[in-house]
């Protein structure tokens, strides 16, 4: 049955009950295009490498870090995070953190992943790429021969730091160009314009590398328009605070721009006070290419089929439509082979007749 004002090959949606749609969220294939790979240690494994390590710990146990997981903004939680990579200290620490983050992931029926990684948190304390690109690279390979994830890296520029500082960065990543996708720019967002960053985006574009840019999570919509116009970025990550400017959203709309919107993130920082007043259905409302993501899944309460299903429950304007939409669009906005996402599509549809 083919039936849908907005693309002819969509299946027919529009009689699906709320528990299809629940389940449909779950089972469909899908891609993350917005989680830190440093933000899935979750506080088992912190402690188990901790104590492998050798580490220290300023907590008596699992119990009581998960406790200190009460943030009220965005530098309360990267406090945590940053302190939380401290226990990362060998290839085998980073292959577990990923690898552990692949099985995750494929539980929740993504068959793509772009994960971030930050190599200043790690170099900082002398932990190098030669460390952490071996880990990454061969958990990617498992990743695609045994759960059949493909992924792609984004190696992501700590934005409180010196423009200097990531030129270094890009330059220690230059030999690891094979295994990376694209560029990202995370961290403190208030005070850090993109502006700052300008020639190394353009560095790493040139290196062939795609560009996305954290913007409008908590900084200002001229931030989102910085990341758009000086970092020429493809994607925009988070980007909930466009909503403020009617110009930048009629623009984002109109350029098809995908933001990879993170709610559970957004209420845990503070960003919106709870996922019935996430601004997401209007987002999508306004024809913006929105897609949900987890972000820090260890740190914010849920992975990417949890976002998905606790935003629905809480949010009685989105239905099936929305779900299709978003699912879809996660596909369509990676950087993927053509190919491939032209296959997860035809899968997503097929489940989708499948269910109507
Ligand atoms: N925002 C900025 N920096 C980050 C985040 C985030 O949500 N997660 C990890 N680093
Ligand atoms: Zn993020």
């Amino acid at each position: 049955m083919i039936s849908d004002n907005l693309t002819p090959s969509r299946p027919d949606i529009t009689a699906l009950p709320v528990e299809r749609v629940a389940h449909l969220l779950r089972v469909s294939p899908k891609a993350e295009l917005h989680v830190h790979i440093e933000g899935t240690l979750e506080p088992e494994l912190i402690f188990a490498l901790a104590q492998r390590n050798g580490v220290s710990l300023p907590y008596a146990d699992v119990e009581a870090l998960r406790k200190a997981y009460a943030f009220t903004d965005l530098q309360s939680f990267l406090d945590l995070y940053y302190a939380g990579c401290d226990v990362l200290r060998t290839e085998q620490d980073f292959f577990d953190l990923a690898w552990a983050y692949f099985q995750r992931a494929a539980r929740d029926h993504v068959v793509r992943v772009e994960p971030f990684f930050d190599p200043q948190s790690h170099t900082a304390r002398g932990v190098g790429f030669e460390v952490f690109m071996p880990a990454f690279i061969q958990a990617a390979q498992r990743a695609q021969d045994e759960l059949g994830l493909s992924v792609g890296w984004i190696v992501s520029v700590l934005r409180h730091l010196s423009e200097e500082d990531a030129l270094q960065m890009l330059d220690a990543a230059q030999p690891w160009l094979d295994h990376l996708i694209g560029i990202g720019l995370d961290s403190s967002e208030r005070g850090n314009p993109p502006e700052k960053f300008s020639r190394v985006f353009a560095r790493a574009r040139e290196m062939g590398l795609h560009a996305v840019a954290h913007a409008g999570e908590e900084g200002p919509p001229a931030y989102v328009l910085g990341a758009l116009d000086v970092l020429k970025v493809e994607r925009i990550d988070h980007g909930v605070r466009a909503s403020e400017d009617p110009a930048l959203m009629q623009r984002l709309a109109r350029e098809q721009m995908p933001l990879t919107v993170c709610p559970l993130s957004n209420v845990r920082l503070c960003v919106v006070p709870d996922l019935a007043q996430h601004n997401l259905p209007q987002l999508l409302a306004a024809g913006l290419k929105v897609t949900v993501n987890s972000d820090d899944p260890a740190y914010f309460g849920g992975y990417v089929n949890d976002n998905l299903t606790e935003l629905f429950a809480a949010q009685p304007a989105l239905g099936a439509a929305q779900a299709y939409a978003l699912l879809r669009n996660s596909l369509e906005a990676s950087f993927a082979a053509d190919g491939d996402k032209a296959l997860w599509i035809a899968q997503l549809d097929a489940q989708w007749r499948q269910a109507v």
